[in-house]
Formats: structure tokens, sequence, C-alpha cells
């Protein structure tokens, strides 16, 4: 009998992050310090909005590329912030989440056998995501001494001919890492030198602690080689509406919108109506959650000082922590799996995050202090 999948899907690693959770779900009392999205609701003036649209017949197919008036408001929010000026007629795609717009953007830009590289550790999808396009990962190890940050010499030290594209996530899940100006320009250097194209994904641009987010579109000359994925789902905790968008030079959006109408067609119409009345009105609902995280990270990283065999490089971005557990001298799986099972308390070992992690737990704080309080009492209290 012929084989019932492909191999184009079978090749797919499982995740480590998805295996934790079914592990969780046996331990329904355990506390989950391992959430991917924010734990607040989406703003009621969103959901308003939602209503609104569809009660108003918004219920049909919208442009391929997604209405035109969401393409203008997210051309006019890279202007405002970045000062980087796409046309909304030819340099915007809306995409079901940050998600398709990156499995679009590859499928456009990789020949089979194409290299992407991927600072590691990464978001366990970009691998998938890149071998679903028929491409290669090249994984260039970061290091907690270096800020997690990506540096020239490491690019060149593994870049090839066959080099597509880098993937810059920034902030960066899982460490919480965000390029400054300074560590940008160096990435810039070398995708000049060697042409090749940046991904540039955004999804936590507004989830950041100090300074101002810099976008690498913003930078001389990196308009053209850089394509900006971003995202509504953790700026405004709509996760579940599935609205994302990509910002990119006008014939390759062109060729991605033609592979949108024969993968999704368009986002969902309604979501795109909530979506742009989260960019129109949603500064202040940004700014509150903000403030929360902000007073969660202070807590985590404090419990993080009080237990004696974890330390942390502080993140500056994002709702996670990444914090070392080489003391305790177990494997990250391990030692997630006794935290689990002993103390109750769900993370995700940095293994899932690809071999740079190993040594680390990724710890999300999007949840309530007191549960992060807990948490730490129950993981003390065992260690
Ligand atoms: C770095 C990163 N990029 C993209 C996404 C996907 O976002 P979306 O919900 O818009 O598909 C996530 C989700 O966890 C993420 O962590």
């Amino acid at each position: 009998m012929q084989l019932l999948c492909s191999e184009r899907i079978l090749q797919l690693p499982r995740s480590g992050i998805r295996r934790m959770f079914d592990l969780a779900a046996k331990h329904p009392d355990a506390i989950h310090l391992c959430m991917g999205e924010p734990d607040f609701a989406t703003p009621s003036f969103i959901i308003e909005a939602a209503f609104q649209a569809a009660k108003e017949g918004k219920t049909h197919y919208t442009p391929n590329a997604g209405f035109l008036s969401l393409r203008r408001a997210v051309a006019e929010k890279y202007k405002k912030e970045q000062g980087a000026y796409y046309d909304p007629e030819g340099e915007v795609l809306i995409t079901v989440g940050a998600m398709e717009a990156l499995v679009l953007t590859l499928m456009s830009i990789l020949n089979s056998g194409d290299e992407v590289i991927i600072p590691d550790p990464y978001w366990p999808n970009y691998q998938a995501q890149v071998l679903l396009a028929e491409g290669k990962p090249v994984f260039v190890p970061l290091y907690e001494e270096g800020g997690w940050i990506l540096t020239a010499d490491r690019v060149l030290s593994h870049l090839t001919p066959r080099c597509r594209a880098i993937i810059i996530n920034s902030p960066h899940n899982p460490t919480g890492s965000v390029y400054g100006s300074n560590e940008l320009q160096e990435i810039v250097r070398v995708c000049k030198e060697n042409d090749i194209l940046i991904i540039s994904d955004e999804a936590y641009e507004k989830i950041i602690y100090d300074g101002e987010y810099h976008s690498i579109c913003s930078l001389p000359e990196m308009k053209s080689r850089t394509i900006v994925i971003n995202t509504f789902s953790k700026t405004y905790a709509m996760t579940g509406w599935r609205v994302g968008y990509v910002l990119g030079p006008e014939p390759l959006i062109r060729e991605m919108t033609k592979l949108q109408e024969n993968v999704a067609a368009c986002a969902s119409s309604i979501s795109q109506e909530a979506a742009l009345t989260a960019l129109k009105r949603g500064e202040e609902a940004v700014m509150d959650m903000l403030t929360k995280y902000r007073r969660r990270r202070a807590t985590l990283l404090q419990e993080i000082e009080k237990t004696r065999s974890f330390s942390c490089c502080p993140p500056r971005g994002t709702f996670y922590a990444f914090v070392n557990v080489r003391r305790l001298g177990d494997k990250s799986e391990d030692i997630a799996l006794r935290l689990l099972k002993e103390a109750k308390v769900v993370t995700v070992p940095g293994s899932a995050f690809g071999s740079g992690g190993e040594g680390y737990l990724r710890f999300s704080f999007a949840t309530s202090e007191d549960n992060i309080r807990e948490a730490f009492d129950r993981i003390r209290s065992i260690l």
C-alpha cells in the first residue's frame, strides 16, 4: 500500500511545547507558566466592532490582500512609528495571523534546498515552516552571555551561497531579547554584502520594557531587503481572531497575494474589521496590558532571585523569561517534568526551542502575580 502521508508532512518535527501541554493536561491542579498567549480577554470595544461588522453584512470574502481600509491603517502605523513608507495597494498583505504570513513568505522566496538562518534558541514553528517550503533551516547559536543577540561573525561562519534569508525575531520568543539599532546595523551589513533578505518577525513589538522599538525595515536601504511579519495576536490579546500581515517589496507581495488566494482566500472579514478598530483605538488598552506585564515581570524576577538554582538575563520584551537551570545538572526536559510532577508547575523545557535552549526553562508571565508567587513557592519547596 502507498504511504498515506507525504514525505513533506512526515518530516515535520513534533512540537516540544505541545508535548508539555499534553502532559500538563493530566495534572488539573498545576499552575501554568507556559502560556504562549496573553491571558487577557480581547478589549471589549474590539469585540463590539466585530459584532457591528457582522450585523452590517461584512460576512463575505474580502480582497485576497485584505480590506484596503485595514491595509491603509497598517501602512499608516509603519509610517508613523518607523518612518517606513509602504503602499497599501501593493506592499501590504493581510494574513491569517503571523503564522500564515510566515508560510506564505517562505513558500514565495525559497527554491528547494535554499537555506534560512534561524538564530537558536528559536520559536519552533520556524523550523517546520522552512521545511514545509522545502528550504533548509540553518541554526546559528545564541548565547546568554551575548544577551541572546545574533552577531555578524556568527552569521558569517554559517553562511553559504544557498542562504536566502535570516529570521530576526525581536522581541525574541523564548529569551525576551530585543535588538537595539547598533545590533541591527551589524546584521544589515552582512545582509547587504551578501544579498540576503531579512524576515523580521515583529509579533511582540509592543511588549517591550525599556526604550523604543526599532524595526530593521526602517534602516537605510533595508525596506527593499526586509519582509516584515506582524500580527494582532499578542499586542491586542487577539490570538483566536487570526489576523496578521506582511509588508514587503511589491513584486513579492503580488506573488504572495496569488498564493493567499489559493491557501485561505483571505483573512476573516469580521476579524479584519476588529483589527482595524484595534489599530485605530487600541493604544490605551495596549498600555494597560503592558503595565500589568511589567508588574508580573518584576514579580517573576524577584522570585527567580529568591530561587537558588535559578538565574536569568532579564527579558527586555515579550512575556517570557528564559531561566538558566544549569546548576541543577539535569537536562531541561527532565527538570520541566520534575517541576510538573512534583511541584505541579508547567514550564517549557529550553530544548523545545532548539539545542541552543538546553539548560534553560521558559517561564511565561502571561498569568497573575498570585500564580507566579504560588508557583515559585511550590518550586522552592521541592528543589
Ligand atoms: C515569535 C512568534 N511569531 C509568530 C507567532 C504566531 O502568531 P499568530 O498568532 O499571529 O499566528 C508566535 C506565536 O506564538 C510567535 O511567538
